[in-house]
């Protein structure tokens, strides 16, 4: 038998103050397993219902705060079973039959994985709620659509603001599609090659809410890659929040003026009196470095490890735990300057109103009305705006003789194509910014 190892060895190989937060799913997956064991005939009823007893007792003690966790005892499952030898005396032995930690600690944490994941899909569900709401209040609301940050094509804000509601659903399915293979039970595998107990892993996996046993005893123990695909799919969507959160920047800056965020959610500076600082902004685009960072460390972790269990792996807990708190709180953020943002609708027009932004319409309209080719009516269009350029004029404030002079063919009419509001509500294509749609 091994002799006691060194202080300093407890020290770093200890992970209790972070696998803690597994009890639940542990007390969870011992009690489907001793359960499984009775109903095999592995152990007897009375040893099953001690252990289960001493189980929901422990449970209670560490939901109220009454629990010591002991770093000696290196994670969480040591410590529920030395408590549990302490409460129920040596039945407790019993518990550890047919399994072994490393099946265990994958249960437990795909257990985990699988409520965080409907937590985030529910936070994301608030946040796609209080777009909308901003959404509909702002159809007829018209502003610049960029491209490269220029002025491009007027669009509603509204339209602006649903592309957000695609790209947050989209998160949602993509934490939904991790299921699969968060589906499947380890619980059983044991060590690495399975066990001589005849145990029921259908049985198991059932009782903890999953479809099926994994299928390989060996991969099962070394699989991570629920952990990666739970990074990623974090990582993708706090890359949205990073890029919502640049623009709202963006526009919030005075250069744009575009939108005004209220009090609530602005900081000032200990300097500059006037300041109103979209610190919390600013902190949505910064957290984005520390999901690709976690997502990236558990890559490198596995990259070149030989199959089955090391301890290498022991860190996927914190990783994914900060990396959940951290969406997690983006997510409620976010929400909360959702809900105290209203657009400048005046600025957001008079820049809308600038920059020829409405060119592709008059050239979509020589097309139509005067039988040109797309590239023929760009051409003319292009005239048309240098023109305007060179007299310092928008498009609209060109009289027709000065249109005339480039396009002879065109008449009173024309002058419709320059009005913002017709120009969004032309793009009635499935898809397109038209306040109808
Ligand atoms: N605390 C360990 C982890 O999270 C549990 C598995 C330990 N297994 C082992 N063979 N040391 O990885």
């Amino acid at each position: 038998i091994r002799k006691k190892a060194s202080m300093l060895f407890e020290e770093v190989v200890s992970s209790i103050d972070i696998d803690r937060r597994l009890f639940k799913e542990d007390i969870k997956g011992s009690i489907a397993h001793v359960e499984m064991l009775f109903k095999q005939k592995i152990i007897t009823f009375k040893i099953k219902n001690k252990i289960i007893y001493g189980l929901q007792k422990i449970e209670k003690q560490i939901s109220k705060g009454n629990f010591e966790f002991e770093k000696k005892y290196e994670d969480i499952h040591m410590n529920i079973e030395k408590k549990l030898f302490e409460i129920i005396g040596e039945e407790a032995g019993y518990i550890h039959t047919a399994r072994s930690r490393n099946d265990q600690v994958i249960t437990d944490f795909k257990l985990w994985i699988k409520s965080a994941t409907t937590e985030l899909n529910k936070n994301l569900s608030k946040v796609i709620k209080s777009i909308l709401k901003l959404a509909e209040k702002n159809i007829e609301t018209i502003m610049p659509g960029f491209t490269h940050l220029k002025n491009a094509q007027p669009i509603s804000f509204s339209h602006y603001l649903m592309a957000y509601v695609e790209i947050f659903k989209r998160d949602q399915r993509r934490f939904n599609n991790n299921f699969e293979s968060l589906n499947e039970c380890p619980l059983g595998v044991a060590a690495l090659s399975g066990t001589s107990f005849n145990i029921d892993r259908y049985y198991t996996s059932k009782k903890l809410g999953f479809n099926t046993p994994t299928n390989n005893s060996i991969d099962t123990v070394s699989d991570r890659d629920f952990v990666l695909d739970f990074l990623f799919s974090v990582s993708v969507c706090s890359m949205h929040i990073s890029r919502i959160a640049e623009e709202l920047i963006i526009w919030n800056s005075d250069g744009f003026n575009l939108i005004e965020l209220s009090d609530k959610v602005v900081t000032g500076s200990s300097i500059m009196p006037q300041k109103k600082n979209p610190d919390l902004l600013e902190y949505l685009r910064g957290k984005s470095g520390l999901t690709f960072g976690n997502l990236f460390s558990m890559l490198t972790i596995l990259k070149g490890l030989p199959l089955s269990y090391f301890k290498d792996m022991q860190d996927d807990k914190e990783i994914v735990f900060k990396s959940y708190d951290v969406l997690i709180s983006c997510l409620k953020i976010l929400d909360e300057i959702l809900k105290n943002i209203s657009p400048n609708k005046k600025r957001m027009f008079q820049l809308a109103d600038t920059g020829f932004i409405t060119a592709t319409d008059l050239a979509d309209y020589l097309v139509k009305n005067h039988s040109m080719s797309f590239r023929e009516a760009y051409q003319k269009t292009a005239e048309i705006v240098n023109y305007a350029e060179k007299k310092r004029k928008k498009l609209k404030d060109l009289k027709i003789e000065e249109l005339k002079k480039i396009e002879p063919k065109l008449t009173n009419e024309v002058l419709k194509i320059f009005d913002l509001k017709n120009s969004i509500n032309s793009k009635k294509s499935y898809g397109g910014t038209s306040f109808e749609n």
